[in-house]
């Protein structure tokens, strides 16, 4: 009976206890999903970063670790990634045992008190023994600040160009772009260029870069590039928008001058992508964390504060000759399901309160509605060109007034045919065509929800109940 405080969600990742933001150092090595995460062990709100530890073999079951790294003399230990340096190019390990390596930001809160603008550099971790225990190098930090305040979020990737010649590229946000740095062995560092295009969205400073290749539908190889803004998110706040490009080994170049998000829902931030992920597998594996920095500090919990989104696999489509990002719930999650039932009717009883539900669109403009018998209830819906969603009163709202904000969304010309629900104890996410259009919301109603009703969707609703991951 482990994690049955109220609002705890069952199948989505949550600290045991305390503050948690960002997900870090995804990688995946020798069987296991690694997920770090920003962590305030010392309590429930944002405080001095480490990074909190857990790892997975099917993305969806977690088995929390201990902390693996803690603030040192350079400072706290913001967001970044981890690597399997696999040919040992930084020396640390060995080839028959090559090291994991973390790089993430040290975020030196004495020297930003004492005035300084150059508090934030980039260090480096590395394991010997599959993430179990961390060692900082010897030589902290390998990228100095420039004398700049915002620097931070090193996303680094294996690049291989045509001559089958690699090197690592970092991905680092700096205040209004993103810088890309190489380097042949993880620890001396070159710049590269800054992407910063005219017309891509700047209401908040950038954060959380990442840069990866993806196939498009006739299997050319395309780049993205993601990056985080808090605030100027499309519904508020924080959000991520992305760019589908080219990258050469030094320049990421787009011509499709269009911002694009990559969810329409208030929370999902700061999400990256896994590194190191087997090629017979081939997915591109993500996960964001499921907040806003507009309230994440006040939501009604105690014992911890915030969880992840469901884990996703990204694959790119396209609308009138556009290339888009579409986030797949993974193929895993269906190992949670365990009753299925076929509900008919536009008025349905909900007996269960894990759920995913599966309804065909077959009208235009549709809406659906949960509710519980303390007439607190969420909407969802499409008129005209719109997608709407109320969380207005959907139980526990005035933690912040943000909060109850009306969402929007663009119908972004997609063909709408079906839509998938997951429902946990605190959050809905609605994905449109596997994934097309996606809306990720935290909510916290007082009772559970039992009751949904709709219109303009098929008679029959797959409704499956779900199982706890813990
Ligand atoms: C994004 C962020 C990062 C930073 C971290 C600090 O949510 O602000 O830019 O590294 O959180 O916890």
């Amino acid at each position: 009976d482990y994690y049955q405080e109220p609002y705890r969600p069952q199948f989505h990742f949550s600290p045991e206890a305390n503050w948690m933001n960002d997900p870090n150092g995804m990688v995946y090595y020798e069987g296991e999903y690694h997920l770090f995460y920003q962590y305030h062990p010392e309590g429930n709100t944002w405080g001095p970063m480490h990074w909190g530890h857990a790892i997975s073999q099917d993305l969806v079951h977690w088995e929390h670790l201990p902390i693996a790294l803690y603030p040192d003399k350079f400072g706290t230990i913001f967001s970044g990634s981890a690597v399997a340096d696999l040919k040992n190019t930084s020396g640390l390990g060995t080839e028959e045992n090559p090291p994991l390596i973390a790089i993430f930001t040290y975020h030196d809160a004495e020297a930003e008190k004492a005035g300084a603008i150059d508090f934030q550099t980039q260090g480096i971790a590395y394991s010997l023994d599959k993430g179990r225990t961390w060692e900082k190098y010897e030589n902290n930090p390998v990228l100095k600040n420039p004398g700049i305040k915002d620097f931070r979020d090193p996303k680094v990737m294996w690049y291989e160009d045509n001559d089958g010649k690699g090197k690592w590229i970092m991905s680092l946000a700096v205040k209004d772009r993103i810088s890309f740095y190489s380097s042949e062995n993880l620890i001396d560092w070159e710049y590269e260029s800054d992407f910063q295009p005219l017309w891509a969205a700047y209401g908040g400073v950038w954060e959380c870069p990442d840069l990866f290749k993806v196939k498009s539908p006739d299997g050319i190889d395309k780049w993205v590039l993601f990056v985080s803004i808090n605030p100027g998110g499309p519904n508020g706040g924080s959000a991520t928008q992305y760019f589908v490009g080219d990258f050469d080994g030094m320049e990421f170049t787009t011509t499709e001058e269009e911002v694009k998000w990559l969810d329409y829902g208030a929370d999902n931030y700061a999400g990256v992508t896994w590194s190191n992920v087997p090629k017979e597998d081939g997915r591109v594996l993500f996960i964001g964390w499921m907040s806003n920095w507009d309230y994440a500090n006040v939501v009604p919990t105690e014992v911890w504060r915030s969880a992840k989104t469901i884990p996703r696999s990204l694959e790119l489509f396209e609308i009138a000759g556009r290339s888009y990002l579409a986030s797949k719930p993974v193929k895993e999650l269906d190992k949670l399901k365990g009753n299925t039932l076929d509900l008919q009717g536009n008025e349905i009883e909900l007996e269960h309160e894990l759920l995913e539900m599966a309804l065909v669109i077959e009208e235009a403009d549709f809406e659906f509605e949960l509710s519980n018998e303390a007439g607190e209830s969420v909407t969802l819906k499409r008129i005209d060109d719109k997608i709407y969603f109320d969380r207005s009163n959907s139980g526990k709202t005035d933690f912040e007034v943000a909060f109850k904000k009306l969402h929007t969304a663009p119908d972004l010309g997609i063909n709408f045919k079906e839509l998938r629900v997951f429902l946990d104890k605190a959050s809905i996410e609605f994905f449109f065509n596997e994934g097309e259009l996606v809306l990720t919301e935290i909510i916290f109603p007082t009772q559970p929800y039992s009751k949904l009703k709709t219109k303009g969707f098929g008679d029959s609703k797959k409704v499956h109940q779900l199982k706890s991951i813990w």
